[in-house]
């Protein structure tokens, strides 16, 4: 018989964000106090409901483990099958991401003087345990993969904001912008 998850964990995290967000504001400040906290969520993997893990064989899928009330803050976990990879996208929220499961690939992007996503630097490799933050006002327009060829991957992300629901941009192969509103694959709310 399977164990049941640790939701514990879970709750305490969310309580820690809650308890953050309600002191602190400002993006940077809040990123600096939330990633301890990940890194330490992410030291165990006893807490996530194998539902919220599964992955597709269509597309990556982003299930909403928790959204703050005051849509100050959101927390996604990400599924990646082998293979499968985001568009180029940005946020228009912070965000705080770590890798419970496998590996992602981040390959961040600027606009050239045309509004064209062009590459900006080499992708950075997030493996088991990694966490790494991004603002908009820094540059926050990235694609995302699974760097992993036939294993499913795993990452945790806390946005600044309800993400499924935040009007954002995603950029096509031609480099043509659309709007985005990203929604959420399934949800499940924890009190
Ligand atoms: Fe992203």
């Amino acid at each position: 018989m399977e164990t049941p998850p640790n939701l514990n964990r879970l709750h305490q995290f969310v309580s820690e964000l809650t308890g953050i967000c309600h002191q602190e504001t400002r993006g940077q400040r809040l990123i600096h106090q939330i990633k301890p906290r990940l890194q330490a969520l992410l030291a165990h993997d006893d807490w996530l409901s194998p539902t919220l893990a599964r992955p597709d064989p269509q597309r990556y899928q982003q299930y909403l483990l928790y959204a703050d009330p005051q849509s100050r803050f959101s927390l996604v976990s990400f599924v990646w099958g082998p293979g499968q990879r985001t568009p180029v996208h940005d946020h228009q929220v912070w965000g705080v991401i770590g890798m419970l499961r496998g590996a992602e690939l981040n390959q961040p992007y600027r606009l050239d003087n045309r509004g064209t996503p062009r590459p900006h630097g080499a992708p950075q490799r997030l493996n088991r345990g990694d966490v790494v933050s991004f603002l908009p006002e820094q540059g926050d327009i990235h694609q995302v993969s699974n760097a992993l060829d036939n294993e499913t991957s795993v990452s945790i992300h806390v946005y600044g904001g309800d993400i499924g629901a935040t009007e954002r941009h995603l950029w096509l192969e031609d480099g043509t912008r659309q709007p985005f509103v990203s929604g959420y694959s399934a949800q499940q709310e924890i009190h």
